[in-house]
C-alpha cells in the first residue's frame, strides 16, 4: 500500500488546532516581511502559541505583541501540549511527505523537528521571562485590545487550514475582530487546508469581508511547505 491509497483523504489528521510554532524566519517568508517593512510597525501576532516570531523580533527591536488561549496556562502545561502534539503531526508526517516540498524551508523531517523544537525553546524562555508583557491570554473571536491599538495584524495556520473545524462564522468574526484592533491591515497565511487543497470557505469568507466594507486580495508569497500552500490574503479597510 502507498502512502498515498493508505491515507486516502489526505493530510494531517488534526482533532484541534495544535500547540506547534513556527519561527520568525517563517513568519517572515509567510507573510513578505522583510526588516524594513516591521519598522515602525506595532505587530499583533494573532493564535500565536507557541511560534517563536514574539520572542525573536522583540529582541531585534521591533514591536510585536502575541495572543492566544493557551497564555492562560502555566509553561509546564504548555510544555507537555507541545510534546503532546509534536508526537501527533510529527507521527503521521513519514505517510505524508509526498505532500511538502522538501527544497524550501526544511530539508528533511529531522530538520522539521529540529526548527519546530528551535522555535519551541526561544518562545517558553520569553514567555517565562515576559509573560503578560508580550503574550496575551485570550480566547478568539473576542480580545480586550482597544481599536487600531495595533498597525499588523498577522494571522499563521488558524484559519482556513482548520476549516474542518472552524466554520465560516468564526473565521469573519475573527477577521473582524482583527480589522477592529490593527489599523492597516490583517495577513492570514496559508490559504489551504490539510489537505493541501484552497480552503472551501475562502471565498464565502472574502465575499462576507466585502460585503462588510472590506478590501481583500490574495498575494503570493517566497513560502511553501505544504506543496501550493503559497498565499496569503491580505485584507484592509477599503479606501
Ligand atoms: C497551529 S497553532 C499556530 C501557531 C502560530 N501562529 C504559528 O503559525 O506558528 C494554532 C494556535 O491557535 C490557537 N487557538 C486555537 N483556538 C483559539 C482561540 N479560540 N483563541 C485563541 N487562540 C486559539 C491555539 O492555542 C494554537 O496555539
Amino acid at each position: 500500500m502507498t502512502s498515498e491509497s493508505s491515507n486516502p483523504a489526505g493530510g494531517i489528521k488534526l482533532t484541534d488546532t495544535a500547540i506547534i510554532g513556527r519561527t520568525m524566519s517563517e513568519y517572515s517568508a509567510m507573510f513578505s516581511l522583510a526588516a524594513h517593512d516591521m519598522e515602525g510597525e506595532n505587530i499583533l501576532d494573532f493564535a500565536a502559541g507557541c511560534s517563536s516570531f514574539c520572542a525573536e523580533a522583540n529582541a531585534m527591536g521591533y514591536k510585536v505583541t502575541a495572543a492566544d488561549r493557551i497564555y492562560g496556562s502555566n509553561h509546564e502545561t504548555i510544555e507537555s501540549a507541545f510534546s503532546r502534539d509534536m508526537d501527533v503531526v510529527m507521527g503521521q508526517m513519514p505517510e505524508l511527505m509526498h505532500m511538502y516540498r522538501w527544497d524550501g524551508p526544511f530539508k528533511n523531517l529531522g530538520d522539521l523537528i529540529d526548527q519546530r523544537k528551535r522555535a519551541f525553546s526561544a518562545f517558553i524562555r520569553d514567555f517565562r521571562a515576559y509573560g503578560d508583557l508580550r503574550y496575551v491570554h485570550c480566547r478568539l473571536p473576542h480580545t480586550g485590545f482597544e481599536d487600531k491599538r495595533f498597525t499588523l495584524c498577522l494571522i499563521s495556520h488558524f484559519l482556513f487550514l482548520y476549516e474542518h473545524i472552524l466554520d465560516i462564522r468564526f473565521h469573519v468574526d475573527v477577521l473582524s475582530e482583527a480589522l477592529r484592533i490593527a489599523s492597516k491591515e490583517v495577513r492570514v497565511f496559508p490559504l489551504v487546508n490539510f489537505k493541501g487543497r484552497q480552503a472551501s470557505i475562502l471565498s464565502p469568507v472574502m465575499e462576507e469581508l466585502n460585503a462588510r466594507g472590506y478590501y481583500c486580495h490574495i498575494r503570493k508569497t517566497d513560502y511553501e511547505f505544504v506543496k501550493n500552500g503559497n498565499e496569503m490574503l491580505v485584507v484592509s479597510t477599503r479606501v
